[in-house]
């Protein structure tokens, strides 16, 4: 924290290697080290500045997913930072307690610079949230587990295993950076930050012993009540918070179960996309004795709904089939839609196709109004800045651009696959 009651980080991106596996070499980037980034944690009503470096060959961006901010300090394809050069995006941290995180933007370059490594975790919290009592020891009982899928060959270069429609997939998850994981845990109560941190790749997470999934915070924050769930579906982009009950001395594995019914696929189509691909994640191994845990309110937090009727303006988006939105690819130099500061929109989102997308806004946090007409499922009920868009199916979204009108500086909206995004599946809003 500086003079003036900033709180100050420091990323540089660098080039470097990682031995996933005894003795092989791979080449990686990372933020502050060879793979990943740290953690950045902050409260609401702070302010933040990222002191960002770029020590790359190549030029890249640091994007703030999930974060509302002025469109300057996004870290969008138009606030690229040259080789060597210095980037310090500074703002407030206007929004509840949530798991966001950090990711480089470059224009047709993203995936490539994501599935190097470079990406970290910024998690934001805030008095109401920290009144719940909730597991809030960083690394202890509250974990970030970034899943990524690799593959890192013997020759320590990155291959993807198959490119179907989605992108590269790779055949082996990585979490946290780590292959084949476990977590000691001695913890009765754990709380699980999942992200998912793929370039292409959805997963269906689930307890391997069949025990419900606890999602209690979606994207952008707590949900009213815990839901209990079979499994937490998370396209590229997405984050969910989970609470697991330990018993003494038990060992649990979290799986990715996919199926071509969760994954919306047609059997070969999915067969193609992962869509019926089973991972284990992460083993959790609960000491003899473990902590007690407080118990967990039942109303985690009030989220006031929009009312339809002030929508000011809808606007019409339809996913195409070959990497545009409303028939057109990205271009720089085209702003799409303009929106008018502090009025409340209506997005909906259209995927005509036979595959799924992710669809991610920049600077707001959304709700599901309705999937196909009909009110959202419990975990679409809170908070949202990216959602897996299902094979013809019609999402409504309400969201309320509040603050930091810019004529000159455009916001991103695409695809969160990231090789959809770099092909064009992108577009650009300004607030004015
Ligand atoms: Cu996570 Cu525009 O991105
Ligand atoms: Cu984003
Ligand atoms: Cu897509």
């Amino acid at each position: 924290v500086d003079a003036d009651g900033t709180r100050v980080f420091a990323l540089d991106a660098q080039a470097g290697t990682t031995e996933f596996e005894p003795g092989v070499e791979s080449e990686t980037w990372g933020f502050n080290g060879s793979l990943l980034g740290p953690t950045l944690v902050a409260d609401r009503g702070e302010r933040v500045r990222v002191e960002v470096t770029n020590s790359l060959e190549e030029p890249t961006t640091v994007h703030w997913h999930g974060m509302h901010l002025p469109a300057e300090m996004d870290g969008g394809p138009h606030q690229m930072v040259a080789p060597d050069a210095a980037w310090s995006p500074e703002w407030e941290i206007d929004q509840p307690a949530a798991t966001l995180w950090y990711h480089p933007h470059p224009h047709g370059e993203t995936e490539s610079h994501v599935a190097m490594g470079l990406a970290g975790m910024f998690l934001l919290h805030d008095e109401q949230e920290r009144a719940l009592g909730l597991p809030a020891d960083y690394g202890v009982d509250d974990v970030p587990v970034i899943v990524q899928d690799s593959g890192f060959s013997a020759a320590g270069a990155r291959e993807d295993a198959q490119r179907g429609y989605a992108g590269g997939l790779g055949d082996e998850l990585v979490v946290n950076g780590t292959r084949r994981p476990h977590l000691e845990v001695a913890d009765e109560l754990v709380r699980l930050r999942l992200l998912n941190a793929s370039t292409a790749r959805s997963y269906a997470f689930a307890w391997g012993d069949g025990r419900p999934i606890e999602l209690i915070a979606t994207d952008g924050g707590l949900l009213e009540a815990s839901v209990p769930l079979e499994h937490v579906r998370l396209s590229p982009g997405e984050r969910a918070e989970v609470l697991v009950r330990m018993a003494p001395g038990e060992r649990v594995m979290l799986q990715s179960r996919m199926t071509p019914e969760i994954a919306g696929l047609e059997p070969a189509v999915a067969a193609m996309n992962g869509g019926s691909d089973s991972f284990d994640v992460l083993e959790l191994r609960a000491a003899d004795e473990l902590r007690p845990a407080a118990s967990v309110p039942s109303t985690l937090t009030e989220i006031q709904d929009f009312d339809p009727a002030e929508v000011v303006t809808t606007r019409h988006f339809e996913l195409g089939d070959s990497f545009e939105i409303n028939g057109d690819a990205m271009d720089m130099g085209r702003v799409d839609e303009t929106v008018t500061v502090d009025t409340l929109e209506r997005w909906v989102v259209e995927n005509p196709n036979a595959v799924p997308h992710s669809f991610h806004v920049h600077d707001v946090q959304f709700r599901v109004a309705s999937v196909d007409g009909e009110a959202p499922p419990p975990e679409l009920a809170g908070w949202k800045d990216t959602i897996f868009t299902e094979p013809e199916t019609e999402y409504e979204l309400l969201m309320r651009f509040d603050d930091y009108a810019d004529a000159d500086t455009p916001y991103m909206y695409h695809c969160h696959l990231l090789w959809h995004e770099d092909q064009g599946m992108m577009g650009q809003f300004a607030v004015v």
